[in-house]
């Protein structure tokens, strides 16, 4: 059975169109939807820890602008991530990797750990991450990324874990891309998507998942392609589709 395999909708930074993104606060909301799975986005600290974070730097939602990775563990507790969206989320702080590995660990959810990369160099980010995720169940993490270069660094260091390649549309040379890195599959964005691409995909072994689909038509669409899993800032609205029969994966 594949990666995440048992289950169709994943929360895409968590349970993000109602909660702010990237928070122990979406998370928890897409785990009441139940989910089985969340992506969510890794940036490389100062001390060589980790941020659930999306961007380089602050100022789209923590105030300010210094680059993210001038923080270390200690410093995140004094960046609030929720009051961008609503002052009722103020004080949401942004989370450490290993606070979120702990919530993992009780609630048995998969992670999609998106690394961000940024502007660090490869060999720096693997390592951190290697030691980072040293305990992670394989069965329940998997690596994603956009930067083929992060994740070529990231193989020998975590082999056990799989890996994906994001991208908008698939690149024409997808099939050699896959064997280099040894992928499990790809995830792209859905509005670029066909339905022969997964099924050349599927036909080669590797899995499909999609993201970012907020609208009820478009996952009735991409499940029409069979596509593997879809990620969502809505589970709680669409979590029904973990149950609709008919899904052949
Ligand atoms: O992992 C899929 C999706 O999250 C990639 O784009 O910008 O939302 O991290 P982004
Ligand atoms: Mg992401």
């Amino acid at each position: 059975m594949a990666l995440f395999d048992d289950h169709f909708i994943s929360a895409h930074r968590g349970a993000s169109g109602s909660c702010p993104e990237n928070t122990l606060c979406a998370f928890a909301r897409a785990a009441r939807a139940g989910v089985r799975s969340i992506e969510t986005d890794l940036s490389l600290l100062a001390d060589d820890g980790f941020a659930i974070f999306h961007d380089a730097t602050l100022g789209r939602t923590v105030a300010g602008d210094a680059p993210i990775s001038s923080f270390d563990r200690a410093g995140l507790a004094g960046l609030d991530a929720g009051a961008w969206r609503d002052p009722a989320f103020a004080g949401e702080p942004v989370p450490a990797l290993a606070d979120v590995l702990s919530w993992q660990q009780k609630t048995g959810i998969g992670f999609n750990w998106e690394i961000k990369c940024h502007h660090t160099d490869y060999p720096r980010y693997a390592t951190a991450l290697a030691r980072a995720l040293a305990k992670a169940d394989p069965a329940q993490t998997l690596i994603s990324s956009f930067d083929a270069g992060c994740l070529a660094a990231i193989m020998p260091e975590l082999p056990q874990i799989a890996r994906a390649l994001i991208a908008e549309t698939l690149p024409a040379d997808w099939r050699a891309i896959a064997v280099r890195l040894r992928l499990d599959g790809f995830h792209l964005n859905h509005k670029n998507l066909t339905a022969d691409q997964v099924d050349t995909l599927h036909d080669a072994g590797l899995a499909v998942r999609c993201y970012t689909v907020n609208e009820a038509a478009d996952i009735e669409r991409v499940r029409g392609f069979n596509v593997d899993l879809v990620m969502t800032d809505w589970p709680e609205r669409f979590i029904q589709f973990d149950h609709i029969s008919g899904h052949e994966r």
